[in-house]
């Protein structure tokens, strides 16, 4: 079969098949083809770079391997573990089952915090923690905007933090991203670290306990649990953040986190609940849904 041909009829199976989901708006069934032919053809990419690449032409045994990706995809793989590779605010990042897929949804976390940390006090060195990391998209994302910042990352997985470390090294960022592994910000006690943290960043686990086996089984099957399980009523980890960040951070810093939809207004109010902090503003998406909070140390 020639090779447009060969595409157009992968193209019309996967536009009756593929099941898509809403978090990953960059998935079509063209942009899964297009990534799934640049994988077989020996170069792994996101969707997004594949969109912009020319398609090579496959030999007969590429053609078979393209055959089994695409049912592996059918059969509810996440695409980024079949490709092993994410793109974050135009970084290629490797992406695996170590941790969550870095979603474009949390892009307007991490932009948030860039154009905070470039609106700040000049070229002196800004220290940044992002805690929960995962992939270290958000870390990853924020030391390549802002040359001045040294970000300081961490997960409580260790399987997270190797996965950080090899997107860390992939992007020859180790000399401002360094990372470890612990419970919240427990890693950077010993640092002292204390007061002097200009940013902290975080996007965490904020499904209730109770929507997770309702969730979509390519999630719930194939991305770590401690990634999206945020307990009773998904704000655990949000609750002891805003309660924790104020140690760290010095005066004037900000705390940027994600919340899930219908969070905002009550984490806003958690956070107008702390003295500590000066300022509390919330960012809202395209659709006007409050998906970043920014709280702001006196
Ligand atoms: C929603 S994922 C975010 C991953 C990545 N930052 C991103 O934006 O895609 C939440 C992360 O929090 C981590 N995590 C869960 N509980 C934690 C805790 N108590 N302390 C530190 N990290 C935690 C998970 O392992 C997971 O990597």
């Amino acid at each position: 079969m020639n090779q447009h041909a060969l595409f157009d009829d992968l193209l019309d199976k996967l536009s009756r098949k593929l099941v898509l989901l809403p978090d990953k708006p960059e998935e079509t069934p063209e942009s899964t083809l297009r990534a799934l032919w640049m994988l077989v053809a020996g170069e792994p990419m996101s969707v997004a770079s594949a969109m912009n690449r020319e398609l090579p032409d496959l030999d007969a045994s590429q053609q078979e391997e393209l055959d089994k990706v695409i049912q592996r995809r059918l059969d509810g793989v996440p695409l980024a573990h079949i490709s092993g590779r994410q793109s974050f605010m135009g970084m290629e990042l490797l992406a695996g089952p170590q941790a969550l897929i870095p979603r474009k949804e949390t892009e307007l976390l991490a932009a948030s915090a860039i154009d905070i940390l470039r609106q700040g006090k000049g070229e002196g060195e800004v220290r940044v923690i992002d805690v929960c990391t995962g992939a270290g998209n958000v870390a990853l994302a924020i030391a390549k905007a802002v040359q001045h910042a040294r970000v300081y990352a961490s997960d409580l997985s260790e399987e997270a933090v190797s996965l950080a470390q090899m997107n860390t090294e992939m992007h020859d960022l180790s000399d401002r991203v360094v990372l470890y592994a612990g419970d919240l910000l427990e890693p950077f006690r010993n640092l002292d670290l204390q007061g002097q943290v200009d940013m902290i960043t975080c996007n965490p686990p904020y499904i209730s306990s109770a929507k997770v086996p309702v969730m979509a089984s390519e999630i719930s099957e194939h991305e770590p649990e401690m990634a999206f399980n945020g307990g009773a009523f998904g704000i655990n980890l949000m609750l002891r953040l805003i309660a924790e960040a104020p140690d760290f951070l010095c005066s004037g810093g900000h705390l940027v986190f994600e919340v899930g939809l219908g969070q905002g207004s009550a984490m806003r109010k958690q956070v107008e609940k702390f003295p500590d902090y000066a300022r509390v503003n919330a960012v809202e998406d395209a659709q006007g849904e409050t998906r970043v909070i920014v709280a702001q140390l006196s």
